[in-house]
């Protein structure tokens, strides 16, 4: 059993972080996002990750330009060679320093071995009433995409250019 800490980070949204609204481009605060989760699972897994999906990424609120906006990321349950990674995005004034609960999304990464195949992560500690809670959405979400990874391949099989 192997506890999992958070990690987190922090940038300033500049005007070329921008879309066309003034405020923080969607892709980028995934890139960021994505980033996130891929630092907190290979430091819990001890080894190269990649990033299988996503699940429910919530842009809840805009982040503003100008604004810093702190990224949290932590491995909240695992299975054989995949983790579920919860990430974070709260954007917090300059001025003020009132916090915004912005975005908010799961990521699903894998971890593998030196010839590129999935390999098994350590087993998760999960205690407090807080990872109880995050393990239980986590493994709604890990079903959900692969629910939906089935429901897709299985609808392209029957596409008529396959
Ligand atoms: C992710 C990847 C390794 C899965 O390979 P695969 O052959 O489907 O592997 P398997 O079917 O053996 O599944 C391995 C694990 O991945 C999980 N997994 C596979 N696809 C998944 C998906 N879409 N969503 C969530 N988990 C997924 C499986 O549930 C399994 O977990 P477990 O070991 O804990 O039971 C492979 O599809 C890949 O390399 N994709 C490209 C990743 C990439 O380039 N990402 C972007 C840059 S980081």
């Amino acid at each position: 059993m192997q506890p999992s800490y958070p990690i987190s980070s922090w940038e300033i949204v500049f005007p070329n972080d921008a879309n066309a609204h003034n405020t923080m481009f969607g892709g980028k605060i995934m890139a960021i996002m994505d980033k996130m989760a891929g630092i907190a699972a290979s430091r819990y897994a001890h080894n190269l990750v990649v990033t299988a999906s996503t699940e429910g990424v919530h842009f809840k609120l805009p982040v503003r330009v100008g604004e810093r906006i702190e990224t949290t990321a932590r491995v909240v349950w695992v299975g054989y060679s995949s983790m579920v990674v919860k990430v974070d995005v709260t954007a917090e004034n300059f001025l003020t320093a009132e916090r915004r609960d912005c975005t908010t999304a799961h990521f699903n990464m894998v971890a593998l071995d030196e010839n590129g195949k999935p390999t098994k992560v350590p087993p998760l500690e999960v205690k407090t009433p807080a990872e109880m809670h995050d393990y239980a959405v986590a493994e709604i979400v890990k079903k959900k995409a692969l629910e939906r990874k089935q429901n897709i391949e299985a609808e392209k099989q029957k596409s008529p250019r396959s």
